[in-house]
């Protein structure tokens, strides 16, 4: 008797980042996977996924691609990028979100931010053009599915491995304001497992999605020294000198920190509810802490 061929899924956005690595993971024995995005990566390896090299802001014929597949899940954004760049990401966005609805995709899912200030939804382009390819996806009229995670981490993320790094080096970390803001991080394989539970669920709209445990943003980093066993040591600055630390940084061609993401960690939007439906606990921060801790003092530092 053969086998009955494995579903696809379009992977928008492709297997080299945070998300996407776990995907692939995640998908790889039970998907097709058609990945599209720009770089080469080495976990997209033949056989497990077929890699279609593209850049979504330019002209894609979506409607071959989107054709017989069983999931498209759109994971492609910046963190920071002009706002042209920012306008032909959503635009091409659009344009396969277009396509998916006139052949009638089984499933959309789509990766999208937990809400910002009001001020920083309404002129930040990262945020008003990612907003617009939400509402696009809504109003599809398709079986979608949008998740909005909190901060995730995983190896290799930008932000608590990062900041692991930093006291590894420095000692002591930047604390903005008086840390009692929340944060409910989320590990990306957890997101991808979730993926997975959403790409063979049926339920629609839009799941904003935490970790298991909401921590104060100081109680957080205070693990991140205890996972080096280091005292925590900080230097406190005000919120909005954060921000304007952040910019200046940023404006010397550091990646390290944006002002809008200090912005967006103090209003204390960030400490969402714990995603549910997995069969098994989320993974707690502590232990990506340690399992990162020892990875650096081992002399692993990548
Ligand atoms: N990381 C977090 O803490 C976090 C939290 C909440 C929500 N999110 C959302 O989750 C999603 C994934 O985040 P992530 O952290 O995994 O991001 P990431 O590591 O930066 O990965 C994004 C991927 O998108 C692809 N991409 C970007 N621009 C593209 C373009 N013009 N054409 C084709 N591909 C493009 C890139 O692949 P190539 O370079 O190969 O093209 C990259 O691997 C994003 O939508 C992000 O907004 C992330």
């Amino acid at each position: 008797m053969s086998t009955p061929p494995r579903p696809t899924l379009l992977l928008v956005g492709g297997g080299g980042g945070l998300v996407g690595r776990a995907v692939v993971e995640e998908f790889a024995g039970s998907y097709r996977i058609l990945s599209v995005h720009r770089h080469h990566v080495p976990n997209e390896v033949a056989g497990k996924v077929e890699w279609f090299p593209a850049d979504l802001g330019r002209t894609i014929d979506w409607t071959s691609l989107v054709q017989g597949t069983k999931v498209i899940l759109t994971l492609a954004w910046y963190r920071w990028e002009s706002e042209q760049r920012f306008r032909e990401l959503r635009d091409g966005l659009l344009r396969l979100v277009d396509a998916a609805r006139r052949a009638d995709v089984p499933r959309l899912l789509h990766v999208s931010v937990p809400p910002a200030p009001a001020d920083l939804e309404e002129r930040l382009p990262y945020l008003r053009y990612k907003r617009e390819v939400d509402a696009a996806i809504e109003a599809t009229g398709l079986s979608y599915r949008i998740l909005r995670p909190s901060m995730l981490f995983g190896h290799g993320d930008r932000l608590l491995g990062v900041l692991l790094r930093l006291i590894h080096r420095y000692g002591r970390l930047p604390m903005f304001g008086d840390g009692s803001y929340h944060v409910s991080p989320l590990a990306a394989r957890d997101l991808a497992a979730a993926l997975r539970l959403e790409a063979e669920g049926f339920s629609v709209g839009t799941v904003d999605a935490g970790g298991p445990v909401r921590y104060t943003y100081h109680d957080l980093t205070d693990l991140l020294f205890a996972a080096l066993d280091r005292r925590p040591k900080y230097v406190k600055l005000r919120p909005q000198d954060s921000a304007r630390l952040a910019s200046l940084m940023s404006r010397l061609g550091s990646s390290l920190l944006y002002a809008y993401e200090v912005r967006w960690l103090v209003s204390d939007l960030l400490g969402l509810p714990p995603y549910e439906g997995l069969d098994r606990p989320l993974m707690r921060t502590e232990t990506y802490l340690r399992r990162e801790a020892a990875r650096i003092l081992s002399g692993d530092g990548r």
